[in-house]
């Protein structure tokens, strides 16, 4: 059913602070004008929040600051008010012990900021990888209109000639050096050449998918993923943003109008055809919590199990998100989707329409980028769900980054208890390994670590390295960088810190996968892995206080989108009382 905008002019939320003669409203009022605000900025027109993720320790994100005067210029032009205000920035690569363990803490910090001030409608200003997610589910929790602008991507990397993509390139040049194929001094020449320009990660990895997953679900406006950062169309859709906001506050067109069903099942389809991150299983699956979307792996399973993977990037493929915005960027890819009668046509986006009415008449410039349905990266491209004795709950591979000739493989397992005893144990010349054999790491889960970090596609044995082998059956409770590759298992659930059956895997048991059945196995008898589980207990410690108690306490399974289970649903924007 299309969409139908609410009445304008009403009174909007920002009016309990800012509207009227009283004594509380004049001092809301009156210290705002201490910025220089002309009276008349008060007079009910929507107030937007401008929830900038900039933080010079977010490098993908330094540039925002530029970006939200570009937004606020759209915002004025469309008769709406700006306000910026800086919000938690979960900095992939600063952050200890992992980035994902603070996405709900920046959730709940995000969407108190949100209901607790006087905004009608908000910018998500975001990039870097957890900044997506933790504001989108801000945004589903108290549902205020509110539009995706993501910084962009970095240019291509160039190192000697061959394109370099940010993540990629770093496990690749590593395993390089490890295999004695590459001098330590060059891996540090190709350094800089990893980040050419502001912006986040250039290839599909979990920034990109992420922006990705936002287009799709309707919650940017179309053509918002892919666009550089650096290049002045990026100014200009945030500009368009900013405008937009204010005409969605009128309208009163919210997150729960477009995180329907429909846009959810696009966008599980959307992260099959461009080949996007594991990461983004955990994050849909939490953010459809947040709106009370019943989201399940079975899910991701089902809707991306015969998608083609038509986007040529690395990880899975060649080229970079620079030229996958020259050859047309997501629009491209929601069209060969409708055409393909994968994409619910009528979902709503921000625009106020029909996410076809977007992409219905866009062209590929440039069908080695993003390939014809004739000629896909690969025929499955969405994420396998494993099941079996060893993953009850679950476990995810994203086929289009792994081996063929690996996706169904029994194999003797190498077990690593944590990420320290495989870092003391992977380069001993004397671990008894080969290219055969399963790498199974434990207690890297939602909080096992704490906080699930990007461990799994754990690094070869140097040993196996040398002989070429540049791929091995991995299997763990950890997630994978969207930048990475390999056959790897991820996000085994129940996690091996809360007693699921990876806790008790022994290094010699033998494990099958089976990815075409879906299948991943122990082979042990039943008997002995209840007795193997009985006798288990929680090798951790709980944090004495401090967020990383209330992580370890509350944190939900991998299965479920690993979200802290207090804050699962939508709380609304309720204005709350005034104690001035
Ligand atoms: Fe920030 Fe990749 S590390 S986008």
């Amino acid at each position: 059913m299309a969409f139908k905008p609410a009445p304008w002019p009403r009174a909007l939320r920002s009016q309990h602070w800012y509207g009227g003669t009283s004594r509380d409203t004049i001092y809301h009022r009156g210290w705002m004008k201490n910025q220089g605000y002309p009276h008349d900025l008060f007079d009910g027109r929507p107030v937007i929040g401008i929830l900038n993720t900039w933080s010079d320790l977010t490098p993908c994100n330094g540039h925002l600051r530029e970006l939200a005067e570009k937004v606020k210029a759209g915002i004025w032009e469309a008769g709406g008010f700006p306000v910026e205000v800086p919000v938690f920035s979960a900095s992939e690569n600063t952050f200890r012990p992992t980035a994902m363990m603070f996405r709900n803490l920046a959730a709940m910090a995000i969407e108190e900021t949100m209901r607790a001030q006087p905004i009608d409608g908000a910018v998500l200003l975001v990039g870097c990888d957890k900044t997506t997610p933790s504001l989108l589910m801000a945004a589903a929790s108290t549902d205020i209109p509110s539009i995706v602008v993501s910084g962009g991507p970095m240019l291509n990397g160039y190192f000697r000639g061959e394109r370099v993509g940010s993540g990629t390139h770093l496990w690749k040049f590593s395993e390089a050096v490890k295999a004695g194929e590459m001098t330590q001094a060059d891996f540090l020449e190709a350094e800089a050449s990893m980040s050419r320009s502001t912006g986040s990660c250039n290839t599909m990895g979990t920034a990109s998918t992420m922006a990705s997953m936002a287009e799709s679900l309707g919650m940017a406006l179309s053509g918002n993923a892919a666009i550089p950062a650096v290049d002045s169309r990026r100014r200009v859709m945030a500009q368009l943003s900013g405008r937009r906001i204010v005409q969605m506050v009128k309208d009163d067109l919210k997150p729960s109008d477009i995180l329907t069903r429909a846009a959810f099942e696009n966008a599980i389809r959307t992260n099959g055809a461009i080949g996007g991150s594991t990461n983004a299983v955990v994050h849909l699956l939490a953010l459809a919590g947040r709106v009370g979307i019943d989201l399940t792996l079975d899910d991701w399973d089902r809707l991306g199990r015969d998608v083609p993977t038509i986007v040529n990037l690395m990880p899975s493929g060649k080229y970079l998100m620079e030229e996958f915005f020259y050859a047309g960027g997501l629009p491209v890819v929601l069209r060969r989707l409708g055409e393909a009668g994968l994409l619910n046509r009528e979902a709503l986006t921000v625009s106020g329409g029909a996410i076809w009415d977007e992409v219905k008449d866009v062209t590929n410039w440039n069908e080695d980028v993003i390939l014809p349905a004739d000629r896909p990266l690969t025929g499955h491209g969405g994420i396998a769900v494993l099941r079996g004795n060893l993953a009850p709950k679950g476990a995810v591979l994203k086929p289009s980054a792994a081996s063929e000739h690996l996706l169904v493989h029994r194999g003797r397992a190498v077990v690593f208890e944590d990420i320290d005893d495989y870092k003391a144990r992977i380069a001993d010349p004397d671990l008894d390994v080969d290219e055969t054999c399963v790498l199974v790491l434990k207690n890297c889960g939602p909080r096992g670590y704490p906080g699930m970090p990007e461990v799994g596609n754990m690094g070869l044995p140097p040993k196996v390295l040398k002989k070429g082998i540049t791929d091995m059956v991995r299997i763990s409770d950890a997630r994978m960088s969207g930048t990475a590759y390999g056959t790897v298992v991820l996000h085994t659930s129940p996690e091996a810190a809360a007693g699921g059956p990876l806790t008790v895997v022994q290094s010699g048991d033998m494990i099958e996968l089976d990815v075409p059945n879906r299948r991943l196995h122990l082979d042990i008898s039943d008997a002995e892995l209840a007795v193997r589980l009985a006798a288990w207990a929680p090798r951790h410690e709980q944090p004495e206080g401090g967020y990383a108690w209330l992580h370890q306490a509350h944190v939900m399974g991998a299965d479920t989108g690993a979200d802290l289970d207090f804050l699962v649903g939508c709380r609304g924007n309720p204005v709350g009382k005034d104690a001035h």
